[in-house]
């Protein structure tokens, strides 16, 4: 406890699970946090709910004006930014046959260009105050290698991992970490619409999917969202300070790399 003391993070798409679980627990650990998120309503009861050390901002990370306007308003509430969860994604599913434009171009919209202008926008910032800092992006083990039916998604986890290389290596002279946190399978609201879109594609009853894969991780179950929070509190002190541009998975042993 206490490794984030007088740290602020804005964490994209926090109103609930993966992202709120870090929110909470950086707040634990000593920072201030921004929630941001679409849903606003949320954001602002999950900051409630998190105590005076949470602030909620609007923030959608497709779109450029809302990017500027949310890290501006962040800066605005916290003083300065020093660790990017860059966490807000979509999920989607469907045979090759089946994936249609609009869908692809909602997803990528979120998972890739969203985290990417974010992590401009904030880049930018942590530039010019000229303290470093520390950007972490959620990749999957979904951008590990591909899966049947969901060609889409994972391409946008391939792509967050391609792109924390990227900017790892582009940003660290300026002393900004940039690393990616892959989870595995990780229970919450996000896995029970994944559970849907099976249950509807592999004509499997509601809650079977997700028996199936807790059953098939090698630690015993699927993951929690606190399970993650120790790996993004690591990635955010200075004991990561010579961590650049990696992945770790954080999966229960689903995948070695
Ligand atoms: N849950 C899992 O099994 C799992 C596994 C691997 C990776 N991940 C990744 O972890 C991250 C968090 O996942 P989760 O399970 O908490 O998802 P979730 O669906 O529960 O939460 C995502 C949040 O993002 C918000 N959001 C959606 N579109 C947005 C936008 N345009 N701008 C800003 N916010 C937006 C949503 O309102 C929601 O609050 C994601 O990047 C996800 O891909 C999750």
């Amino acid at each position: 406890m206490n490794r984030l003391v007088g740290k602020t993070a804005l964490i994209t798409g926090s109103a609930r699970g993966i992202g709120k679980a870090f929110a909470q627990r950086y707040v634990q650990e000593g920072a201030k946090v921004c929630i941001s998120d679409t849903n606003i309503e949320a954001a602002n009861k999950t900051a409630e709910e998190i105590g005076a050390n949470a602030v909620a901002v609007h923030l959608d990370v497709t779109t450029q004006e809302s990017i500027d306007t949310g890290v501006a308003e962040t800066i605005e509430k916290l003083g300065h930014i020093d660790i990017l969860i860059n966490n807000a994604a979509l999920f989607t599913a469907a045979p090759i046959v089946e994936i249609n434009r609009a869908d692809y171009d909602r997803v990528f919209a979120v998972n890739v260009a969203g985290s990417l202008f974010t992590l401009q926008a904030v880049a930018k910032h942590m530039i010019e105050r000229g303290q470093g800092g520390k950007i972490i992006n959620m990749a999957s083990q979904a951008g590990r290698r591909g899966e049947s039916l969901v060609a889409v998604y994972c391409a946008t986890k391939a792509a967050i991992i391609s792109m924390t290389q990227s900017a790892g290596m582009n940003l660290i002279k300026h002393g900004i970490n940039v690393n990616a946190i892959s989870p595995g399978v990780v229970d919450g609201e996000h896995w029970d619409g994944v559970d849907a879109l099976f249950a509807q594609y592999e004509n499997l009853q509601p809650g079977e999917k997700k028996k199936q894969v807790g059953e098939g991780v090698p630690y015993g179950r699927m993951g929690v969202a606190e399970d993650l929070t120790g790996m993004a509190v690591f990635l955010a002190t200075t004991d990561a300070d010579y961590i650049v541009a990696q992945t770790y998975n954080v999966d229960g042993g689903q995948w070695m790399s």
